[in-house]
């Protein structure tokens, strides 16, 4: 079973994907916790180069290239091998966050997005996908840390991110469970569990 957490910036998505790791393993399930950009060693180095500042600016088609190529090595890695041993496979962001930054937000074009997407991830797409829904003046206010370079992107910019994500929800409502991240993180991390234990006991989890 592969389930991942997509949403804007500051909305607990992290928070929620780590109370998921925590529960699964504290109820004896074999399963593993990762994120992107990032997860291995290679995929570090490229999620430094998309986060931080740099002299020239990145242009909307490097950054979608950077981000399929940790990807890529996040799947043969990590993803695939642990999907293999039939473990739960909990990813911070995947795809649909390229479709929604890359695709709906930076502008291009959305089918050249999907097709970098499937080389990418290898064509694996998650069985399950909570989408954390909320607008990015509240969520903004939430961060406390420093922002990096694509957080600075201006409030337009991450309107597009929100609208990008409710079109693709839109287009595959099987994948998706919507949450109202202004929920408290108990409420929300009730909602995820009961939705993951009935997939696991409906056979999900083959
Ligand atoms: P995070 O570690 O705070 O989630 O930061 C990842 C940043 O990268 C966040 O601003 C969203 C952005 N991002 C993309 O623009 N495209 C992608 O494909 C992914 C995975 C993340």
């Amino acid at each position: 079973m592969f389930i991942t957490f997509e949403g804007g910036e500051g909305n607990g998505k992290s928070t929620q994907s780590k109370i998921l790791y925590e529960k699964l393993k504290g109820s004896g399930k074999k399963c593993i916790l990762t994120h992107e950009p990032g997860g291995t060693e290679v995929g570090e180095l490229i999620c430094k180069i998309l986060k931080s500042e740099h002299s020239e600016p990145i242009s909307a088609e490097t950054e979608l290239l950077l981000f399929n190529a940790s990807r890529s090595q996040l799947i043969e890695q990590v993803i695939l091998p642990a999907l293999n041993d039939d473990a739960i496979v909990i990813c911070d962001r995947y795809t649909d966050s390229t479709l929604a930054y890359q695709g709906y937000a930076r502008g291009l074009d959305l089918e050249t997005v999907r097709k970098a997407n499937v080389l990418g991830s290898h064509g694996i797409v998650p069985d399950l996908t909570f989408f954390f829904d909320m607008d990015p003046k509240s969520s903004f206010s939430r961060i406390k840390t420093k922002l990096d370079r694509i957080e600075k992107e201006s409030l337009a910019f991450h309107e597009k991110v929100r609208k990008g994500f409710k079109a693709i929800v839109k287009a595959e409502p099987k994948r998706f469970v919507t949450i109202d991240a202004s929920r408290s993180i108990e409420e929300i991390s009730e909602i995820i569990w009961n939705e993951v234990s009935s997939r696991i006991e409906n056979g999900c989890n083959k």
